[in-house]
């Protein structure tokens, strides 16, 4: 018999939640996603519904299992709704005072003991959101995905000082089994090991857009056809949100002080302008 977690609930539906709860309820999870109005939780199934349709029509899912990964989907505006979950992975905004909030409600509400308190978090401190749910901190790890969730294979598990070895075992078998992931272990520092990495790159692009020196197209297409990029790195800033890229930037950079991770004013700017990339319809490029 499969001891992996079957119940799942996700806390936010922007769209990495509603990645994460597509992937799973594709793979025969139980899923409810939780927001935090009515509109906003059926916004958030919609979205779902559109992805699978896409996944229909590119031949991914058959009409059949489409049918049956909706079926087995609920989104809620009820956050008690998660009481009974196995496995609950947030995706709330990327800042801390909200992930914290949010990870301290679930260790008061859901029932299991050894249920797994997951975050995608792209750069928070895991050891943080573990020490804000006292005696349940073992439970508590980094589960991160990448956008678009239902297309790249890849999460890292980020356990940190607290988390015990066997959930971390656990999480690694569910993402393996179940969501059909391929999951690399990343070290608790913000980051992890592959924003650490990107967030310079991205950061780099938008300077060189800000100074000057290329256009958007130009830096884009080098790495496209210079580098066999599926995406250029303006393009893809726009799609992980330019408010992600910000608070991901801001926090590499509070923790190394390093000036590659400093977000640069045009960067700032945009997303003070509500420029916010695909999501908002502008961004480092329109889209309407
Ligand atoms: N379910 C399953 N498969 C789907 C799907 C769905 N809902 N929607 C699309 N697909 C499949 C398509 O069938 C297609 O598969 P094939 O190549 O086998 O035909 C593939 O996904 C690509 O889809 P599209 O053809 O619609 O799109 P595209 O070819 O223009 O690619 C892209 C779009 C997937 C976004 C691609 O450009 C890409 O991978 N870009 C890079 C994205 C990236 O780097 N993401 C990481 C961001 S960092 C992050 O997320 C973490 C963080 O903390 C910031």
């Amino acid at each position: 018999m499969s001891t992996h977690p079957n119940r799942i609930g996700v806390v936010g539906g922007g769209q990495m939640g509603t990645g994460i709860a597509e992937v799973a309820a594709r793979n025969g999870c139980d899923v409810v996603i939780v927001e935090v109005d009515d509109a906003r939780a059926q916004a958030a199934r919609t979205r779902i519904e559109s992805s699978i349709a896409r996944g229909v029509k590119r031949g991914k899912v058959s009409e059949e299992d489409a049918a049956a990964a909706l079926g087995r989907l609920r989104a809620s505006a009820t956050f008690e709704d998660l009481a009974d979950r196995q496995l609950v992975v947030e995706a709330v905004v990327e800042r801390k005072d909200a992930k914290i909030e949010v990870i301290q409600r679930l260790g008061e509400i859901v029932e299991d003991p050894e249920a797994i308190l997951a975050s995608n978090t792209s750069s928070i401190p895991i050891v943080e959101l573990g020490a804000a749910v006292g005696d349940r901190s073992g439970h508590v790890l980094g589960l991160h995905f990448f956008n678009p969730v239902p297309v790249l294979s890849l999460v890292e598990v980020v356990p940190s000082l607290l988390t015990d070895e066997a959930v971390v075992d656990r999480t690694w078998a569910f993402a393996v089994d179940v969501l059909k992931k391929d999951p690399i272990r990343a070290p608790d520092r913000a980051g992890f090991t592959v924003n650490t990495l990107l967030i310079p790159y991205l950061l780099s692009a938008i300077r060189m857009l800000e100074q000057g020196l290329a256009s958007a197209k130009d830096i884009d297409e080098g790495m496209v056809k210079g580098c066999a990029h599926p995406m250029g790195p303006l393009a893809l800033a726009d799609l992980i949100g330019l408010d992600t890229v910000v608070g991901i930037a801001e926090t590499l950079y509070a923790e190394q002080r390093e000036q590659l991770f400093a977000p640069p004013a045009l960067l700032q700017r945009l997303v003070a302008a509500g420029r916010l990339g695909r999501k908002t319809g502008h961004g480092l490029y329109d889209y309407q």
